[in-house]
């Protein structure tokens, strides 16, 4: 392949990967993915995403490097948008050659976004959940519901999802989605309703705010907290006082300090890097008690290992189409020259 030419995978060719491969499939792929890459967290470049903030939203660019390949992710989070018929969360992204710089893939990253923030959240849970977690809570029923519940299905062994959204359309949306599923489908009506009986409680609301969408009184002991939809400044789901009675697991801390739950907390507040769990270097779940909290904001490594995976299927499936990206001179100094080739 010309090195001008760069790999585009579009929504439809993602949409086209996605069924051709399974999303179960893609989803456990991804978690041992993103596992893989957390192991060897230390070989990675570092940098809190570069946020761009509005009274509406966000803008943010999410880069990284492991030295031989480079990524990163654009990403919005409006959550307004949705009043306009627009989606909260879009993104795209990009992986590149360290050696040359020219660029190996571009994709669509709304739907990987999607499936990789799902197998990051179930990964997790794996790793700190009590082991016979057979149902979750998922409160906000909107774009990433479904695609949490079957990462925690594949890769948890969850039995139950119980939903509840403040819009009961959205609930429905989800219940519909996920019929035929294998999953048991509760709706509910309230928060309170949506949390009995569960040992994981997945909070993935948007709302441009500090909400409370889980209460201090509604987490009991043992139960693991998987908290998607704080992550940015001024936008969290828990009361503080939750976070008082958890141990709490993050990406990376310069990032999650600023976006995510632990906003909420002194600086110096002890949070544990959930790679370290990952390589045993520090516990996960200690006591059956225990209350975990995986305070989640999403980190670039795990879009360059979505995109990594996305790039690794190119060859196999031909699910992409050739994007002429990148000037290709005949020679290399004579940029100028190569524009009279479009007079010919
Ligand atoms: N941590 C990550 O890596 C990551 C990745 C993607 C998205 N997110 C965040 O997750 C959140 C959800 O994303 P989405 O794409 O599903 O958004 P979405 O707008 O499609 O869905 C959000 C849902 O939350 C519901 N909701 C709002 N307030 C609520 C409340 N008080 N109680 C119950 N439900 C409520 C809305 O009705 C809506 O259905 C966003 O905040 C987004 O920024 C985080």
């Amino acid at each position: 392949m010309s090195l001008n030419l760069v790999p585009f995978v579009s929504v439809d060719k993602m949409m086209k990967l996605v069924l051709h491969i399974g999303i179960e499939r893609v989803l456990m792929d991804l978690a041992a993915e993103i596992e893989a890459d957390f192991r060897r967290w230390p070989q990675f470049d570092k940098t809190p995403r570069v946020a761009s903030h509005s009274d509406v939203g966000v803008i943010e660019l999410m880069p990284t490097s492991d030295g031989t390949t480079y990524g990163f992710k654009y990403v919005n989070g409006h959550p307004s948008n949705l009043r306009r018929g627009l989606q909260t969360v879009t993104a795209f992204g990009l992986l590149a050659d360290v050696a040359t710089g020219y660029p190996l893939l571009l994709s669509e990253m709304t739907i990987l976004t999607a499936l990789r923030t799902a197998a990051t959240s179930a990964m997790a849970a794996r790793h700190l959940a009590p082991k016979d977690a057979r149902v979750m809570a998922m409160i906000g029923n909107g774009a990433q519901a479904e695609f949490q519940a079957l990462a925690f299905k594949a890769i948890c062994g969850i039995e139950e999802v119980r939903l509840y959204d403040i819009d009961p359309d959205a609930t429905d949306k989800c219940a519909r989605n996920l019929a035929g599923s294998g999953l048991k489908i509760t709706r509910c009506k309230s928060r309170e309703d949506a949390i009995l009986g569960a040992q994981i409680l997945t909070t993935c609301t948007a709302d441009k705010n500090y909400a409370t969408i889980l209460n201090d009184n509604m987490v009991g002991a043992g139960v693991h907290i998987n908290a998607i939809g704080g992550d940015c400044p001024g936008k969290t789901e828990l009361a503080p006082a939750i976070l008082h009675r958890s141990s709490i697991f993050v990406e990376y801390p310069p990032q999650t300090r600023i976006e995510g739950e632990i906003q909420q907390l002194a600086a110096d507040h002890p949070v544990t890097e959930l790679w370290q769990v990952i390589t045993g270097e520090t516990a996960g779940r200690t006591s059956a008690s225990q209350i975990t909290l995986f305070d989640s904001v999403g980190f670039a490594i795990e879009d360059f290992s979505a995109l990594r995976y996305v790039h690794g299927k190119l060859a196999a499936t031909g699910l992409y189409d050739n994007l002429d990206m990148i000037a290709d001179p005949d020679d290399p100094r004579d940029l100028f020259g190569m524009i009279l080739r479009a007079a010919a």
